[in-house]
C-alpha cells in the first residue's frame, strides 16, 4: 500500500504480502465477522435450542449445545471473529455457563452499532454509550438479585438444574442436579474456597444416565499390583507414598563386584532386607492400602501381599493429591519419616469393574474433599455432552456459593434491562443516548431468541414480557415449553447473577473493541490462503480478507 506525500511521491511502507483495510470497510468487515460468529450459535440458546454436530478434519465428531465448545471446535481464524470467541472463553472461565448468551449479545450489539454507524454516529460515541449502558445494566441487575445462602440446598439444586436445561443431561436433570450440588458442597474448603477440579468426572459408556452416581472419594485408573493382594479392604488406613518401593539399581551397580556366588547371594539378601524394611515401615504405621508414585519391586510386592496390604504402583502425582484430599491423608516423599498421622482413611478401598475396566475405588470417606461423579450414558457422544452440561452446572453452583446472588432466567433480566435502559437513555444527553437505546434494543435478542428457538412468535412473546415487566414483575420470563409468561423465580428457573453481569461486560468490551478499529493491517494473507485464485493484485476487495469466515458461512448454511 502506499501513502501519498506532499510532493506527490508515493511512499511504500508495507511489504508486498501485507493487506490493509481502512475506515468503514474495516469496520464493516469486522462487524460482519463478529455477527457471523454470534449467528452460528444463536439456534442453540435456551431449553429448546438445537445442537450442533461438528466434524473435524480427521473425522472426529462432537455433538454439542455448549456455545464455547462449538466456537472452539469451529476453528475460526478471522481476527475480529476471534474476539467474539474470546467472549465465550472468558465466560467459560469466569462462570462456566452463559457462553451462548454472551456471544449472542455481542453479535447483537455489533448489529445495532452498524445501524448507528450508517446514521453517521461516530464509533467512539457508540462505544461511550454502550459502556454507560453496561454500567447501568449491572447496577439494575445487582439491585434486583435474590440472595441465596450456602445452606439453601433447594435453590442450589434449581440453579444446577437450570444450567443443564436443553442439554444432554436434561432427561435426568433432577438426579444430576442433586449430585452436582452435593459434589460442590463436599469439595468446599473450610475457608469457603471451591475448586471444581476436585470433582473428578468418570465417564462410563453403558447403562443409563439415571444410574449416574456420586462417589465420596476417588476412583483411580489402576489395578492392584499383585494378584495375591486383597480385592477389597474395609476401614482402610491409606498410605500415600510418592517414591519407589525399590532398591535403586544404581546403588547395586556401584557396589557389586562379584567374585563368587556366595557374595552375590549376600547382596541379594541385603537387597531383600532393605525391601522388607520398607514394607515393615508401612506395616508399623498400620497401613492397609498403599498408593506408590513409582515402581514396586517384585519382592516388595510379595511382602506386601503377605501382610494383606493392597498396593497400587505408578499412581500419578495428581492422583496422589486427589487421594490426599479424599482420604485426609498426606503424601510422603520418604518412608523413613512416615507416621500414623500421615495416613488417610476410607471406609472401603477395592478393585471394581466399571464399564468393563478395572479401577480402584477409594470410597465411603467421611468429609471427603475430593469426590468423583460417575456419569453414565449410552454412547461416547452422549457421555461427552453430559460431561459438558455437568461442568456448566458445577460452575454455576460454585459461582452462586461464591457470590450468594441469583437472578430469574427465561429472558426476565434482559427484558427488564431493556425497559430500564430505555428510560435511562432519556437522562443521557447527546448522541450517546442513541447508543444507550441501541444497547437496550440489543438485549431483547435473548428473549426473542428463546421464543424463536421454542417455535413461538417472538413479537407476541416480547409484547407479553414487556407488559408484565411494565407492571413491575421483575421475574416474569418466558416459559419455553408452554409459551406463557410466568414468574421464573417461582418456577425455579434461576441463574447466578454473575452469568448475566459477566456476559454483558465481556460482550460490551468485545463489541467496543471491534467498533473502534478503523484500520486492519495484516502482515501476510488474512484470508488464510483461500484467495489464491483472485490473488492477482495487491488490492484486497473490501471485506475480502475473510477466508476463515467464508468457510464458516458455508457451515452456518449447512446447519
Ligand atoms: N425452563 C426454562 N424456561 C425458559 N428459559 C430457560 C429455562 N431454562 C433455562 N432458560 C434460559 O435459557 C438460557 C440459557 O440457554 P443455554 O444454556 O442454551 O445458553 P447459555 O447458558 O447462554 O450458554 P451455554 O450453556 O452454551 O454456555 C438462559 O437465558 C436461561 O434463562
Ligand atoms: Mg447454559
Amino acid at each position: 500500500m502506499s501513502q501519498r506525500m506532499q510532493q506527490g511521491q508515493p511512499m511504500i511502507i508495507l511489504g508486498d504480502d501485507s493487506q490493509r483495510t481502512q475506515g468503514k470497510d474495516a469496520q464493516s468487515m469486522n462487524i460482519t465477522a463478529g455477527k457471523a460468529v454470534a449467528e452460528s450459535v444463536r439456534t442453540t440458546l435456551g431449553p429448546k435450542g438445537m445442537d450442533k454436530m461438528l466434524v473435524d478434519s480427521s473425522g472426529g465428531v462432537v455433538v454439542t449445545n455448549d456455545g464455547v465448545t462449538i466456537l472452539k471446535e469451529m476453528d475460526i481464524d478471522h481476527p475480529a471473529a476471534n474476539m467474539i470467541v474470546e467472549v465465550s472463553e472468558t465466560q467459560e472461565d469466569e462462570v462456566g455457563d452463559g457462553t451462548t448468551t454472551a456471544v449472542v449479545i455481542a453479535g447483537e450489539l455489533l448489529d445495532q452499532a452498524e445501524e448507528l454507524i450508517e446514521q453517521d454516529v461516530h464509533a467512539t460515541t457508540i462505544a461511550q454509550g454502550f459502556r454507560q449502558a453496561a454500567e447501568k445494566a449491572k447496577e439494575v441487575l445487582e439491585d434486583n438479585a435474590i440472595d441465596v445462602s450456602a445452606d439453601d440446598r433447594e435453590t442450589l439444586i434449581k440453579i444446577a438444574s437450570t444450567a443443564m436445561t436443553g442439554k444432554g443431561a436434561e432427561s435426568a436433570k433432577d438426579l444430576l442436579a442433586e449430585l452436582v450440588v452435593d459434589a460442590v458442597l463436599a469439595v468446599t474448603d473450610d475457608d469457603g474456597s471451591i475448586d471444581t477440579e476436585n470433582v473428578s468426572i468418570e465417564k462410563v459408556v453403558g447403562g443409563s444416565i439415571d444410574n449416574s452416581e456420586l462417589v465420596e472419594g476417588a476412583i483411580i485408573d489402576k489395578e492392584r499390583v499383585d494378584e495375591n493382594m486383597p480385592y477389597m479392604v474395609e476401614d482402610a488406613n491409606v498410605a500415600l507414598f510418592d517414591g519407589a518401593l525399590e532398591v535403586r539399581e544404581t546403588e547395586i551397580d556401584a557396589e557389586v563386584n562379584v567374585t563368587d556366588p556366595d557374595q552375590l547371594q549376600q547382596f541379594l539378601d541385603q537387597e531383600e532386607k532393605q525391601l522388607k524394611e520398607m514394607v515393615d515401615q508401612l506395616v508399623d504405621v498400620g497401613a492397609d492400602v498403599v498408593f506408590v508414585g513409582d515402581g514396586i519391586d517384585d519382592m516388595a510386592q510379595h511382602y506386601l501381599a503377605k501382610e494383606g496390604i493392597l498396593a497400587v504402583r505408578r499412581a500419578k502425582s495428581s492422583d496422589l493429591k486427589r487421594l490426599a484430599r479424599a482420604t485426609g491423608g498426606r503424601v510422603v516423599g520418604s518412608l523413613d519419616d512416615i507416621e500414623e498421622s500421615d495416613l488417610g482413611f476410607a471406609g472401603s478401598v477395592g478393585q471394581k469393574d466399571i464399564g468393563g475396566d478395572e479401577r480402584i475405588f477409594v470410597e465411603d470417606v467421611e468429609d471427603a474433599k475430593s469426590v468423583t461423579l460417575i456419569l453414565r450414558g449410552g454412547t461416547d457422544h452422549v457421555v461427552d455432552e453430559l460431561e459438558r452440561a455437568i461442568e456448566d452446572s458445577l460452575g454455576v453452583v460454585k459461582t452462586t456459593l461464591n457470590d450468594g446472588k441469583v437472578l430469574p432466567g427465561g429472558g426476565a433480566p434482559e427484558t427488564e434491562l431493556s425497559l430500564q435502559l430505555r428510560e435511562f437513555a432519556d437522562s443521557v444527553g447527546g448522541r450517546e443516548q442513541l447508543a444507550v437505546e441501541a444497547f437496550a434494543e440489543a438485549l431483547d435478542v435473548i428473549p426473542r431468541t428463546l421464543a424463536e428457538n421454542a417455535g413461538l412468535d417472538p413479537i407476541d412473546s416480547l409484547v407479553d414480557l414487556r407488559a408484565r415487566h411494565d407492571g413491575g414483575e421483575f421475574a416474569a420470563g418466558l416459559d419455553a415449553y408452554t409459551g406463557e409468561v410466568i414468574d421464573m423465580e417461582n418456577e425455579g428457573v434461576v441463574e447466578p447473577l454473575r452469568v448475566k453481569t459477566q456476559a454483558i461486560e465481556s460482550a460490551t468490551e468485545a463489541a467496543v473493541m471491534i467498533l473502534r478499529i478503523d484500520d486492519v493491517i495484516a502482515a501476510g494473507d488474512l484470508s488464510g490462503g483461500q484467495t489464491g485464485d483472485d490473488d492477482d493484485g495487491d488490492e484486497m476487495p473490501p471485506g475480502g480478507g475473510m477466508g476463515g469466515m467464508g468457510g464458516m458461512g458455508g457451515m452456518g448454511g449447512a446447519m
